[in-house]
């Protein structure tokens, strides 16, 4: 603010600093949307970026959770068997410890982002050892302090079966069993999902052969699965098939399901629209987290498919949902 401005304005302003809500967006859609009974509206974030421009700030006064982007994907955190570098990730979670935002830890079983070292296990034995000491290490580290952990990411293929990876070739489906045991054991309080994408309509093959079905089986076989993750990296047009989707995975028998790394290309307000109502009119469904704060820092940038436009000012998606929740 320019000096002569601020001389005038001086005997408007209150005494203090405005309000971290006033010098972002003017209301947070992680309070509206907790005053609607949900838990939470986050985005994805990491060091770099809360070192950078309003990121952090935005974060404090409009959103309520943050996902680590890739600090702690397996290659990030344990490159080297035996080798763990925690230095981004404690700083993700000591920010927002801090401030009292909810953490979803991501990932654990992902055939992508994954350490080389452990893509050349042949072996059963070996490989259940390797997942079990890797969650448990990460788990105990951050015990009570990360709210839902990702525990298996991106396990089916289109047609709804299993996705040909290390996990998969080695130990067949008993690495989810593996896995999430391996979690519950380790950080009893944490909420357990398996996230995947393009869980975009509900009569795609992904949703009713391969998630709904399986994760029904595995629930009934006594794997300690809590919710699942839609990611939601959709296309304009595709919120309501989202929206209807949430449903039909709710109706699996998980406890809860949660959409996990919200964009949206082509600025479509209805679509985020759209994807807010389902969540709301979904009983089970717990939270939306976006996939970064401004368009020009997502990993698709083409198509600006964020809440915050390149400057850091929030877009009409954002006012749109502002508006949905304050109905
Ligand atoms: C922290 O967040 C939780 C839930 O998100 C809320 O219930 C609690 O009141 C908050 N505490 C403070 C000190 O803001
Ligand atoms: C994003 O856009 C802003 C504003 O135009 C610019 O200053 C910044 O360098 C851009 N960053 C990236 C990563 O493109």
């Amino acid at each position: 603010m320019k000096a002569s401005l601020m001389f005038l304005l001086a005997p408007l302003m209150a005494s203090a600093a405005p309000a971290v809500e006033q010098r972002q967006a003017a209301q947070s859609v992680d309070k509206l949307f907790k005053a609607k009974g949900k838990e939470f509206f986050g985005s994805c974030t990491d060091q770099g970026r809360l070192q950078a421009g309003k990121n952090a700030a935005i974060l404090e006064a409009n959103f309520g959770q943050v996902t680590p982007e890739n600090s702690m994907k397996w290659e990030s955190l344990n490159p080297r068997q035996g080798t763990y570098n925690w230095g981004q990730a404690d700083y993700l979670v000591n920010w927002a410890t801090q401030r009292n935002k909810t953490i979803r830890g991501h990932t654990f079983v992902w055939h992508s982002q994954l350490a080389g070292w452990v893509n050349n296990i042949n072996n059963r034995d070996q490989l259940t050892k390797v997942i079990q000491e890797h969650i448990t290490t990460v788990m105990t580290r951050y015990k009570g302090k990360i709210y839902h952990w990702d525990v298996i990411n991106e396990m089916f293929n289109e047609d709804g079966s299993l996705r040909n990876s290390v996990f998969s070739r080695v130990l067949g489906e008993s690495f989810v069993d593996i896995a999430f045991k391996a979690a519950r054991a380790a950080d009893p309080s944490a909420k357990l999902y398996i996230n995947d994408y393009n869980l975009d309509s509900p009569n795609a093959a992904k949703v009713t052969r391969g998630m709904v079905a399986n994760v029904k089986k595995w629930i009934a076989a006594g794997t300690p699965i809590d919710g699942i993750g839609t990611q939601g990296h959709l296309q304009s047009g595709q919120g309501n098939g989202l929206a209807q989707a949430i449903k039909a995975l709710a109706a699996s028998g998980v406890k809860e399901v949660a959409v996990t790394e919200l964009d949206i290309q082509n600025n479509n307000v209805n679509d985020y629209v759209a994807v807010t109502k389902g969540c709301l009119e979904e009983p089970k469904c717990v939270g939306i987290t976006v996939w970064g704060v401004r368009d020009n820092d997502s990993w698709r940038p083409q198509g600006n498919p964020l809440l915050f436009d390149s400057n850091y000012n929030p877009k009409a998606n954002y006012n749109a949902i502002v508006q949905l929740l304050s109905q």
